[in-house]
């Protein structure tokens, strides 16, 4: 990070949070997961993470919340890892749907039924099922050693009040994976699928993991800090890409024009971005709009990206 843009950020940051916090009452906490409607409200955290490490972070920073949608870059890139892009892209496809994240009617619309993307649910489930491992305790567990080392952070580990609230309340999510079994997009057991995808999305985290995870891919597979290559670069480059296009739901486009960085959301609030070679970015912020993205954490991002010119286009 250029020491001048770090005093400027530290130095701002402060305030913009608290101009950022204000958007928050006019969000919503996510409650159909019901141990989700517990998260406080007017939380807005940020930390910002260079390639040395050093982070600049403000406001409730250090306030954990689980990745949900968030993870679904990472089981991705791991998929890829462990199948190579041909049998991944088999399963799921390239594009944007404009449809809500938990949608399935383009699974029932559009042949060959398989999900448009990776970044949706019904994508995000077809990915869990391609995770290697002998059953959903190995699969998960491959999954929180990858996601432990791309945080360098070796006691990450599961919400599992939030893993069981999502478990036994996930009748939209269920419905769609007995679709795609239906459509052969899934294979064998339902609801093993359905476990490791629900134990991804209750990975407990606080911004500064996510800065790192995002410093990872902002860095094109390389973690800077340690020079260990932990992602191979067509990876990064299929995530990121992805990340634009999808990764904040059907708001992408409006991301895009408005900050203008690879960046992906979860319904408990956070956001994963990134300034591509130079920063890793978190963000949380419970409160969300009508498209599930933390209000207050968009409004900081676009101040952020607009005073330090970090739009890619
Ligand atoms: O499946 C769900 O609904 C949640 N575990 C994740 C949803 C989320 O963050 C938004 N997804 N794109």
């Amino acid at each position: 990070m250029s020491l001048p843009e770090m005093n400027k950020i530290q130095t701002l940051l402060p305030q913009w949070i608290e101009i950022s916090q204000q958007h928050s009452v006019l969000g919503k906490v996510a409650s159909y997961i019901p141990e989700l409607s517990k998260s406080p409200k007017e939380a807005l955290g940020i930390c910002i993470m260079d390639a040395n490490a050093h982070t600049v972070s403000s406001g409730d920073c250090g306030f954990p919340f689980t990745m949900q949608s968030i993870s679904k870059v990472f089981t991705l890139i791991l998929a890829l890892m462990d199948n190579g892009e041909n049998v991944v892209f088999g399963k799921v496809g390239m594009e944007p749907t404009g449809d809500n994240f938990n949608s399935m009617l383009k699974l029932e619309l559009v042949q060959p039924g398989i999900p448009f993307n990776p970044l949706i649910n019904a994508g995000a489930i077809a990915i869990s099922s391609l995770i290697a491992g002998d059953g959903p305790v190995e699969k998960s567990s491959r999954v929180l050693e990858f996601f432990r080392k791309l945080t360098n952070n070796d006691s990450l580990n599961y919400d599992l009040d939030v893993y069981q609230s999502e478990s036994q309340t996930a009748d939209l999510n269920r419905s769609m994976a007995y679709l795609l079994k239906d459509n052969r997009v899934l294979e064998g057991s339902v609801e093993d699928v359905l476990e490791v995808y629900f134990r991804h999305c209750s990975i407990s985290v606080t911004c500064s993991d996510l800065a790192r995870m995002a410093l990872v891919l902002a860095f094109n597979g390389v973690d800077p800090v340690t020079g260990e290559t932990l992602i191979p670069r067509r990876y990064v480059q299929i995530a990121k890409t992805f990340m634009i296009t999808c990764g904040m739901y059907n708001a992408s486009g409006e991301f895009a024009i408005q900050v203008g960085l690879p960046a992906k959301s979860g319904v408990s609030g956070g956001i994963l971005t990134m300034v591509p070679g130079r920063y890793g970015i978190g963000v949380v912020g419970p409160a969300l709009n009508p498209k599930g993205n933390s209000i207050a954490g968009l409004h900081l991002l676009e101040t952020l990206s607009r005073e330090f010119d970090w739009s890619l286009f």
